[in-house]
This record gives C-alpha cells, structure tokens and sequence, in this order.
C-alpha cells in the first residue's frame, strides 16, 4: 500500500445527523462536496439514532456518486478513502466506515479511519482558508455533542486541557430552545429570539466561573433557565419575556465561554513559546454573540482568533477528507477490521503519536 496520498481522497461522515461526502486532492484542494442534513428529526426534538443511521444508509450511496461526479473522478482514481470511524452514533458509524471500506476493498485502496474529534481539530489547517493554524495551537470545539479546549501540538499530539463534565454547549442551546418552544435544531432560534431581548433581566448562574482549569458545565445553567420558565403558566410565556429568557441564558454562555476559554489560553501560553492561535471549531461558533465575546477574550490574551467558515465548522466531510491526508502525509493507514467506536477521545492510546 502507498504510504501517503499521491492523488485524490474520498472522505464520508456520518456520525450524527448529517451525512457528507467529500473529495480532496493531495495538496489539499477541495474538488467537491456535499452535506445532507437530516430533517427526519425535528418531529423528536433531537436526533433518533435509529432513525440518523437508515438516513444515512439512504442518503450515502448517491451523495458519494455526486461528489465523484463533480470532481470528475472515478474510484480508480483515488489514492485512499477515509471515513468518521468515532466518536459519535455507533449505527451511522458502522455506516459510513462499512461505505468507505467496501470502496477500499473493491479498489483495492488505503483506508484511514479518521477520529471525528481530530478532523475538528485539524480543519484550520485546510490550505484554502489560509488561517495559517501551524502547530501548535488552542483549539475550542463547541457543538452539540461536545465542548473540550485541547492544545493541538501535532498530528496524533492533542493535549485536552479540559471539557463539559455535563452537557455540550450546543445540547444546553438545544434544550433551552425546547423549554422556550423554539423547535429544533435550536441554537439559531435560540439567537434569533435572543437578539430581541435584554441580556440583564433575568440573572442566570455562570457554571464553573473563576474555577481552576478550564472544564465547563451546562446543566445547572439550563435548569436555572428551566425554573425561569416554569414560573409561568403553561403556554403563557410573553413574548418579550421569552426573549429576555433566550438572551439572559445567551448571555451567561458567552460569559462561561470567556471564563474558561481564558484559562485555557493561560494554560496553552505556560507550556508553548512562540506564535499564540485560537481556533474554534463546532457548530455553536455560528453564534455571532458567542463569536464576538470570543474574539474579545482571543484580544485579551494576546490569541490571534481563527474560526473555518460555518459550512466547515459544522460537521462535514471535508474535514474528514483533509485529517485523512494529514495521516497520509506521515504513512498512516488503517486495517479494515477497524472497529468504528461510540467513544474515542483525541487522547485515547491509539491516537497519539510519539
Ligand atoms: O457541529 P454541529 O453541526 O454538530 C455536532 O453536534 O457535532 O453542531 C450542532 C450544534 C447544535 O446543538 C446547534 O443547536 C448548535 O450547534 N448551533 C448553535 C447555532 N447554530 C448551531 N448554537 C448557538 N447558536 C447558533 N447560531
Ligand atoms: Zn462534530
């Protein structure tokens, strides 16, 4: 087998609700791509994963042909094929991971069995976003299913440097969007209606604030806005009321963020000379207040502050494509008995490199 990618790379990802297929070329480039996004699951207020992995079964096959068509290629053209292979639902990963291996298989190819978490973490690093993310540098991965701050040193080198010990940042949004109504996903509802509101009036708690280290945690946040509401008769909310709410528990996340993300920097700047990079990663960096409140901190500690566009902030394939060429260009691939796993942090053993 090739040790390292001397054409194109088909990446898949499908460890949760969107399923995506896209193609790199060696240097980097994106040649196609393309996102589904599974609507099936706004009848449930969060996604079924029963339900995301037959999606994802449905949705693959003519997501790869498209993104194979755009860039022109066929599979005897590619020089590897990588896939999510965890963290993330175990039957959307046994998808993906199965689609890509059975590629690699007919063809004969490399497979690499990307870490989620680590195709997060090296986005920044994609040649056309020009975000200049040399290592090392602060990374601050806040979406749905998880929220952790981790100095990225290398590839297969992350150091965590803390995490939620409760909730994901973007599982509280999602919440809090649930009590006020908003439907789901919730973390854009919850910042449209913020926007109309007065952060101030309701005094929310700010979990973990000024504590050592830089862990966070949701939950006491979200049943503080929980009380809030069960103040009110059902389905009496006022209108403003209900802004006040979505903009108090905005407000109280951007505060929690700037606490934490600051310890973080302190921490990254005591172990790390030179250059100081903060990049965010994750689908609640769309949020423009927590963004702002972000660059404010990043300014603060003298951080320079990188965030991908949305498109590649939220889950997509690119970032699977390019964590796969990262792996390549260092001669790693992966067996296909690779077993996808639920659980796999970026520092579990089989991640780190020396
Ligand atoms: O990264 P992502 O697409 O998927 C994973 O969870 O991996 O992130 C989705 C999360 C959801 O919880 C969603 O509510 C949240 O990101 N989100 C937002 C905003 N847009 C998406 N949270 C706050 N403000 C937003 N504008
Ligand atoms: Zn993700």
């Amino acid at each position: 087998m090739p040790d390292r990618a001397t054409g194109p790379v088909l990446g898949i990802e499908s460890s949760c609700d969107d399923t995506a297929a896209a193609v790199l070329a060696a240097d980097g480039r994106i040649l196609a791509e393309a996102v589904a996004s599974q609507a099936d699951h706004a009848a449930f207020g969060g996604v079924v994963p029963e339900i995301a992995a037959r999606a994802h079964l449905s949705h693959l096959p003519a997501l790869v042909a498209r993104v194979m068509a755009q860039a022109g290629l066929g599979f005897a053209d590619l020089a590897a094929v990588a896939a999510s292979s965890g963290p993330g639902l175990i039957g959307g990963l046994i998808v993906g991971s199965g689609f890509a291996k059975g590629v690699a298989i007919a063809r004969g190819l490399p497979f690499v069995a990307v870490n989620h978490l680590e195709a997060h973490a090296l986005t920044a690093r994609l040649p056309e976003l020009q975000a200049g993310a040399a290592f090392p540098y602060l990374l601050l991965l806040v979406s749905g299913g998880h929220c952790q701050c981790v100095a990225v040193e290398g590839v297969g080198r992350y150091r965590r440097l803390g995490g939620t010990i409760d909730d994901a940042v973007g599982e509280a949004f999602d919440k809090v969007a649930k009590l006020l109504g908003l439907g789901w996903p919730g973390g854009p509802a919850v910042e449209r209606l913020a926007a109309g509101g007065d952060a101030r009036r309701f005094a929310f708690p700010r979990p973990l604030l000024g504590r050592q280290g830089c862990d966070f945690s949701f939950s006491g946040l979200k049943t503080a806005v929980s009380t809030a509401i069960s103040a009110y008769q059902a389905g009496s909310l006022p209108a403003q009321d209900a802004a006040d709410i979505a903009a108090g528990f905005q407000q109280a996340v951007a505060d929690t963020l700037v606490d934490r993300a600051g310890h973080a920097m302190a921490m990254f700047t005591a172990a790390h000379a030179g250059p100081r990079l903060l990049v965010v990663a994750g689908g609640v960096a769309a949020n423009a207040t927590l963004r702002a409140a972000i660059q404010v901190a990043c300014d603060r500690h003298g951080f320079r502050f990188a965030a991908p566009p949305l498109r590649l902030c939220t889950d997509n394939a690119v970032m699977v494509a390019w964590a796969a060429l990262e792996r390549l260009r260092l001669g790693l691939v992966d067996r296909l008995d690779h077993a996808p796993r639920p659980r796999w942090p970026l520092d579990a053993p089989d991640m780190l490199l020396a």
